[in-house]
């Protein structure tokens, strides 16, 4: 009841990504607390729901820059056909790519870069003097990968490092006005992205380590209740909370070698599943 009283001052939400996985149960569970906001998702190919009446799907790859500012002054327009309310913008799109920096391909390392990196600083920026004028929230997916580097993941870490601090960096430059973040860190979760990502098996099986791995489902109800509380950072899950506070304790050598490890065994089960 309360979420649903929280969620009546936005008009427009828009989310990158929804499409699948944790974007896509953003948008779902929106609709549950917020049945009359206008939702718009950015994303190449169109959810497989209805987005309601006055919903709208923009076909974009955002890790094509030229793209992304068309689709930007698209999206401006449209949350300037909506009178009042706050706007809440997602970014969610992102991709990883597992292996070895030598045999990646750096076509789409570089591009995941665009998508991870680029396409969130570009479209926040864009969408920014809008969102300061109405007021509103601006939601990072960033990842616990965020917390220390992630050898077979070295660029996506590295990405996800980038998204975690300069979300929190932005919310307190934004300090004062009618706008803020929030830096969501998932744990491993189950969607497209680990097949995406190249993993012959997802490392972790639903339910095997609790407060650890989850569903998309339960991301987004965290998601959801993290910016009705106005928190500037949720990282999902009790024992991921752990490991990144911990992780975050030890030397940045030795959690390097150690996550080097754990990855390194991933890649040894993916040979072996195929
Ligand atoms: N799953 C996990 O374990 C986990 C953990 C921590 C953080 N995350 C982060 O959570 C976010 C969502 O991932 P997910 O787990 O939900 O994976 P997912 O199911 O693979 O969803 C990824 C979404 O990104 C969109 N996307 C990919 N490339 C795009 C592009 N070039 N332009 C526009 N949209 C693009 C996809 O839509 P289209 O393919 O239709 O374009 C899809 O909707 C990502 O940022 C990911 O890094 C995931």
């Amino acid at each position: 009841m309360k979420q649903l009283e929280y969620f009546k001052r936005f008009s427009v939400i828009i989310v990158t990504g929804g499409s699948s996985g944790i974007g896509c149960s953003i948008i779902k569970a929106i609709q549950n607390v917020a049945p009359d906001i206008t939702l718009c998702n950015l994303s190449r190919s169109k959810p497989a729901f209805f987005l309601g009446p006055t919903g709208q799907h923009f076909p974009v790859d955002l890790s094509d820059a030229t793209a992304l500012a068309d689709t930007a002054s698209e999206l401006i327009k449209k949350i300037h056909s909506v009178p009042n309310g706050e706007v809440l913008l997602v970014n969610n799109s992102g991709f990883g790519d597992y292996g070895r920096m030598p045999d990646l391909e750096l076509k789409k390392q570089l591009s995941m870069i665009d998508l991870n990196v680029r396409a969130v600083v570009d479209l926040t920026a864009r969408l920014l003097p809008t969102l300061l004028e109405r007021g509103g929230v601006v939601v990072n997916i960033a990842s616990t990968a965020a917390f220390q580097p992630t050898p077979y993941l070295a660029t996506y870490g590295a990405s996800k490092a980038f998204v975690r601090n300069w979300s929190l960096a932005l919310n307190e430059d934004l300090r004062g006005s009618k706008v803020r973040t929030l830096t969501v860190c998932p744990g491993p979760t189950q969607s497209n992205f680990f097949k995406a990502a190249g993993f012959a098996t997802p490392p972790m099986k639903k339910g095997s380590a609790p407060g650890l791995d989850m569903s998309s489902e339960e991301v987004a109800a965290r998601t959801l209740n993290a910016i009705a509380k106005g928190q500037a950072l949720l990282v999902t899950g009790w024992m991921n909370h752990c490991i990144s506070f911990f992780g975050s304790k030890m030397p940045l050598v030795a959690v390097t070698r150690i996550g080097g490890a754990i990855l390194r065994k991933m890649r040894l089960e993916q040979h072996r599943a195929q």
